[in-house]
């Protein structure tokens, strides 16, 4: 395989692995400066330059980007996805994982737990929000922080307030987060390659710091998953659209709290605390991947007019459920079903016999009219129209 590193740190201590890993296993690597590369949208087909140069054929890449680069580095990633080369994250992914606020948001829908979490703009929200996620003390977060840089303690409502009130008059926007106090300055950082977490580590902050990034003093120590972490730590990835991510959760008192999933995670202190080969994992992984460049699914399966995909999902009371798959007749409408999800568990390419359940979601691909009939009205969050109070109703 032809790797490119899309990294601007080539002499970090994660580059350096990762290429090592990459030419220790026969591939060739190239550590590529993101901020190097032109995007070139002249010719026919997607391309790109780098250092002024026609680039070279590679057959994946890795993106690195860090904070700094976000906006060109995924346009970068974004290009070499729409030139078919497989890589591990995508634009959308990394992106994603980026804004602490669009992760949280997006985590929010899968039934991933995290941290109660507020986003307020107006002054006067301040207040009910910081009670809203339990009250002080609180924790103040930059959308954009790393490295803890942006992470605050508030120890009183008043000054959660005024840091609040300070950021948003200098155009930062913040979220206002429960400080898990349970968590006593510790957090874990699982590795997720793939469907799998291939190291973690429990990160402790020093002295009464509360944050626990090791750029901020927190020491690492090898820790062994216990399966709900594991699965949350993948989930989390998986849902963000990341084959390789950090995954940093707290220990709440019912279990893991997802705080953020990042998508350039650095591999020395979780090498160094582990032992674990990680680079080789991530290497292995994109090897075994790279015939399989992402293909955006929804996108290309709505190019045939009357044709898309659409969500089926058995609410209480739907008349499939109990009944078996093969039985309702879809094939013959022309729907096939890719998946059917059940909790948190999906079934890839569900046959025949599998019988539905109440609260199956089924992801199918087919004409939409046929579809139309089968999804369920919206359900609406409250009566759209309210009654008249009484007093009201006699003045009629
Ligand atoms: N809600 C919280 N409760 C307790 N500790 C927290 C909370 N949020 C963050 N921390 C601590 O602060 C550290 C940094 O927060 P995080 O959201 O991961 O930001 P960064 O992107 O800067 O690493 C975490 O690793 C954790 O130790
Ligand atoms: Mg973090």
């Amino acid at each position: 395989m032809r790797l490119a590193i899309l990294s601007r740190a080539a002499q970090s201590y994660s580059t350096q692995r990762l290429s090592a890993a990459a030419e220790q296993r026969g591939h060739t690597a190239h550590v590529l400066n993101t901020l190097s590369f032109a995007i070139d949208l002249a010719d026919e087909a997607p391309d790109l330059r780098y250092r002024g140069r026609e680039l070279e054929d590679f057959d994946a890449i890795l993106p690195r980007i860090g904070n700094s680069v976000s906006y060109f580095g995924t346009a970068v990633v974004r290009q070499f996805e729409q030139m078919d080369v497989y890589t591990p994250n995508t634009a959308s992914g990394i992106s994603n994982a980026r804004d602490k606020l669009r992760a949280i948001q997006i985590l929010s829908k899968h039934n991933i737990d995290m941290p109660p979490t507020a986003f307020v703009r107006n002054r006067a929200d301040v207040r009910p929000a910081i009670e809203s996620v339990g009250g002080a003390p609180v924790v103040i977060k930059l959308l954009e922080g790393t490295q803890g840089i942006g992470v605050i303690l508030a120890p009183q409502v008043k000054v959660a307030e005024a840091i609040i009130e300070t950021l948003h008059s200098t155009r930062q926007n913040v979220l206002i987060q429960r400080f898990v106090a349970e968590s006593r300055g510790r957090d874990v950082r699982a590795l997720v390659v793939g469907d799998r977490v291939v190291a973690a580590m429990r990160r402790r902050a020093s002295g009464d710091e509360f944050r626990s990034n090791v750029h901020r003093g927190g020491s690492v120590e090898p820790l062994k998953l216990d399966a709900a972490y594991e699965q949350a730590a993948v989930r989390a990835a998986q849902i963000m659209g990341l084959r390789v991510a950090g995954v940093d959760m707290l220990e709440g008192e019912d279990g893991p709290l997802v705080m953020e999933v990042n998508s350039s995670p650095g591999l020395q202190g979780v090498e160094q605390a582990t032992g674990l080969d990680v680079a080789g994992a991530i290497i292995d992984y994109i090897a075994g991947r790279v015939a399989f460049p992402e293909i955006d699914v929804r996108q290309r399966l709505s190019v045939s007019t009357g044709y898309g995909v659409a969500e089926i999902v058995m609410n209480a009371g739907a008349e499939q459920i109990g009944r078996r798959l093969g039985d309702l007749d879809l094939w013959d409408r022309d729907i096939t079903v890719l998946t059917l999800h059940r909790g948190v568990t999906v079934i890839p390419n569900p046959r025949k016999h599998v019988v539905l359940e109440p609260d199956d979601r089924l992801l199918c691909f087919g004409k939409l009219e046929e579809m139309r009939s089968m999804i369920p009205d919206r359900p609406r969050r409250r009566a759209r129209v309210r009654k008249l109070p009484p007093e009201a109703q006699e003045l009629q």
